[in-house]
């Protein structure tokens, strides 16, 4: 299978099957790239489902860094896209390119930024030092404090034309996909029917090019799962089954059994003698 590029991400334009899903490490970018998946997000989201913070302010460029390396290092077919977080390119276009080429040399093969046209000078910039970027509208989370909380977008009509603004406006500037979250389906639909890129949506209903989900909340081990989020399985009782079944089994004297116990003397031992030799040997 050959690697995803974002030429083969602009291919899959008005295929709605564009699936990208996040991950921060080595082992899930290997279980999730053997899934199929077309891109792997190094999200910010790292912050709350990984690190523990409480929302994606508390992630740093080095954090970012750091698990970007992780996912890499797992070789994936799918694209990988590291997003920038808060902190990382608001101030000026220099400091965007520069994040941005930290990422690629951390292994990105693109980068996610959020904000509107008011980010279309940073996302031309980055694009012209020759990195992909990815757009994100709607529900911006790292800007949370402006909005008064993590609220949906796009149901009023300012805010709608607002939204279709932003979406051109990065996409002139040179955005090959665009991350539409939170918003009603009607206006990601609107979007993805106006935009000439492929949109992937969140919380943003089906008519998109594809769509992108956080992989804590796919997997049940999300604190807060988005109302907008499918668990496809409940790993957080599983792992709970599991390291709970380990603890009584050595609290039972069960584990490890005969076959975990695999170190083999190279020669017989009289363990009485050699106990006898060694008090022997204290008591001068
Ligand atoms: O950080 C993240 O996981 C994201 C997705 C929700 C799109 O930005």
């Amino acid at each position: 299978m050959e690697k995803v590029t974002v030429k083969d991400i602009a291919r899959m334009k008005g295929t709605g099957k564009i699936v990208m899903v996040t991950a921060y490490d080595y082992p899930m970018a290997k279980i999730v790239d053997s899934a199929g998946v077309d891109m792997i997000l190094v999200g910010d989201s790292l912050a709350m489902v990984v690190l523990g913070y409480p929302t994606t302010h508390g992630v740093t460029l080095r954090d970012m860094l750091r698990h970007t390396m992780a996912v890499a290092r797992a070789k994936p077919r799918a694209l990988v896209v590291g997003d920038m977080p808060f902190g990382s390119y608001e101030t000026s276009n220099s400091k965007a390119v520069r994040s941005a080429i930290a990422f690629v040399r951390a292994g990105a093969e693109a980068v996610k930024l959020e904000g509107g046209s008011e980010y279309a000078d940073r996302v031309k910039a980055i694009v012209k030092a020759g990195i992909p970027v990815m757009g994100h509208i709607g529900l911006t989370p790292q800007r949370y404090l402006k909005y008064g909380g993590y609220k949906p977008r796009g149901r009023r009509l300012d805010e709608i034309r607002q939204l279709l603004l932003d979406a051109e406006a990065l996409q002139e500037a040179g955005a090959f996909s665009l991350v539409i979250e939170f918003t009603a389906a009607e206006v990601a639909e609107l979007i993805t029917r106006k935009l000439q890129i492929p949109t992937i949506c969140i919380g943003s209903g089906l008519h998109c090019d594809g769509q992108v989900l956080v992989l804590h909340d796919i997997l049940g081990l999300s604190e807060h799962t988005p109302p907008f989020a499918k668990k496809y399985v409940d790993l957080k009782q599983i792992i709970a089954q599991a390291v709970s079944s380990y603890a009584r089994e050595v609290r039972e004297g069960l584990f490890p059994g005969p076959e975990h116990t695999v170190v083999r003397l190279k020669e017989p031992l009289d363990l009485e003698s050699l106990l006898r030799d060694i008090g022997e040997r204290s008591s001068h």
